[in-house]
């Protein structure tokens, strides 16, 4: 049987499993778990132990008809300003709720698109941030940035207050495919972009593209490779489209004729890769490319790679606190998301508690699941030796579906009685095999296609 239809055989093409960025993953948490978790697990953090911070801003100035991102279009600044406010008030109310002494070792403001943030805003939220939590030394600071929304003066209000990655939004930078999802973006905007990036002396610059959109065929995409390798990227992230307008209602205005078919997905996908390859780019995890100096590479080369709601880090911070509408804070308990929708969230805050509306208390199944499913999204290995040292005789109870998996996958698997490797011609499967272990996981949940 050929590579591809052995593939489509099991499941490449049907299944709809979860990106695993968490396990458990979002859409099981239970409303059971919200403000009052929060607090009681933010006051027990460890002092000691720095911690990461994800701010979001749920707010862009155009919306973008493929993206599935939490985010309302404003014309207007203020809502924006006012929702700084609710940070504020959010940020005093963690204040009062951490233990004296916890520092940031690293912070990422997401969205939406922090860039609609006009330099005094950028300035008045980085120091409301620091006031509640100071940074370590080294403490690292990255900025989702839209090359179309931002211009030399916020960048470097950003980089005065500490920016020092930052990641680009680019999809694709064919005419076609930008207006066929509703965003246009010229070369020589994005490009401007970068120059004053690298002159506001940001040395680490990560791109993000996404394959599967309308009308992208070989030759389009191949031309986007090549005009992204002319900006000099540190990293590289490829999404696959995930197509899901029953969530996300604008992507309803895509033609879904003009997407491109299961197979040709794959093979877009596939000539990425092969693209950055072949210009020196280390493959990272399921869809990152890195600079074979930068330090996510280095992380996967040396077995740190973690896998975080960003896609793939070299964060080893075990705790992360979401600030904002609909963020996730991952605390040492479990996980608890901030009510979804802005207008709840600003509720919430202005009731006076915390924001968490939903969540998961983390039994040891789960940790012990997530760990070995995070090691098959971030290495393609299920380290059983060192499952066993973390969990001791718990490992045995993943045995069972080990074995199960190394039957269905045949050669394109490898189980030992120390490993579960993920062989390269079986990869592109990684997050269908990682779905055997998840024990949450309901056939009514709609995820994207795995390809
Ligand atoms: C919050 S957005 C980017 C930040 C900024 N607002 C911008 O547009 O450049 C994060 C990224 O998620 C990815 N994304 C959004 N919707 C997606 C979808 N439906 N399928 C795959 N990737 C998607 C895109 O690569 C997008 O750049
Ligand atoms: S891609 Fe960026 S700018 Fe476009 S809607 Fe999504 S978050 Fe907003």
């Amino acid at each position: 049987m050929k590579q591809i239809d052995r593939l489509r055989s099991l499941g490449l093409f049907d299944a709809r499993v979860p990106r695993y960025t968490s396990y458990p993953t979002a859409p099981i948490f239970s409303p059971d778990v919200g403000a009052a978790h929060q607090a009681e697990a933010l006051a027990a953090l460890d002092p000691d132990e720095p911690v990461s911070v994800y701010l979001h801003i749920p707010f862009c100035e155009r919306l973008c008809w493929f993206c599935a991102c939490r985010t309302q279009g404003t014309k207007t600044l203020s809502p924006v300003e006012s929702y700084i406010g609710t940070l504020e008030q959010e940020l005093a109310l963690l204040k009062e709720t951490l233990p004296a002494g916890v520092r940031m070792g690293r912070m990422h403001w997401g969205g939406g698109t922090p860039t609609i943030l006009p330099p005094h805003l950028i300035h008045r939220l980085a120091r409301a941030v620091r006031a509640v939590i100071p940074p370590t030394e080294d403490h690292e600071f990255s900025v989702e940035i839209d090359p179309t929304m931002v211009d030399f003066q916020k960048i470097e209000a950003l980089a005065q207050e500490g920016m020092n990655r930052a990641s680009i939004g680019i999809q694709d930078f064919d005419p076609k495919v930008q207006e066929a999802i509703g965003r246009i973006q010229p070369f020589d905007v994005t490009k401007a972009c970068v120059d004053d990036l690298r002159a506001a002396g940001i040395h680490s610059l990560n791109a993000d593209l996404v394959y599967g959109l309308p009308h992208q065929d070989l030759t389009r995409l191949d031309d986007t490779v090549s005009r992204v390798l002319e900006l000099a990227p540190d990293r590289l992230a490829i999404f696959g489209y995930a197509h899901v307008p029953w969530v996300s209602k604008r992507q309803q205005l895509i033609d879904g004729d003009a997407l491109p078919k299961e197979v040709e997905r794959y093979e877009l996908a596939r000539l990425a890769a092969q693209r950055f390859g072949d210009a020196g780019f280390d493959a990272i995890g399921i869809d990152h490319f890195a600079r074979p100096g930068d330090s996510l590479a280095q992380a996967a080369r040396s077995g740190h790679l973690r896998r975080n709601f960003q896609g793939y880090t070299d964060d080893t911070c075990p705790t992360l606190i979401g600030l904002g509408a609909s963020s996730i804070s991952r605390l040492p308990s479990g996980y608890v998301q901030n009510a979804p929708a802005t207008a709840a969230y600003i509720q919430r805050i202005e009731t006076g508690t915390l924001a968490g509306a939903r969540g998961h208390v983390m039994s040891v199944d789960d940790l012990l699941r997530a760990r070995a499913i995070e090691m098959l999204m971030c290495d393609f290995r299920l380290d059983r030796d060192a499952l066993r040292r973390d969990f001791g005789a718990q490992t045995a109870t993943l045995a069972p579906t080990l074995a199960m998996i190394a039957e269905r996958y045949g050669d394109l698997v490898t189980l030992t009685e120390n490993h579960l490797a993920v062989e390269p011609q079986g990869r592109p499967l990684t997050r269908i095999i990682a779905s055997a272990l998840d024990t949450h996981l309901s056939d009514n949940e709609r995820f994207s296609h795995a390809s």
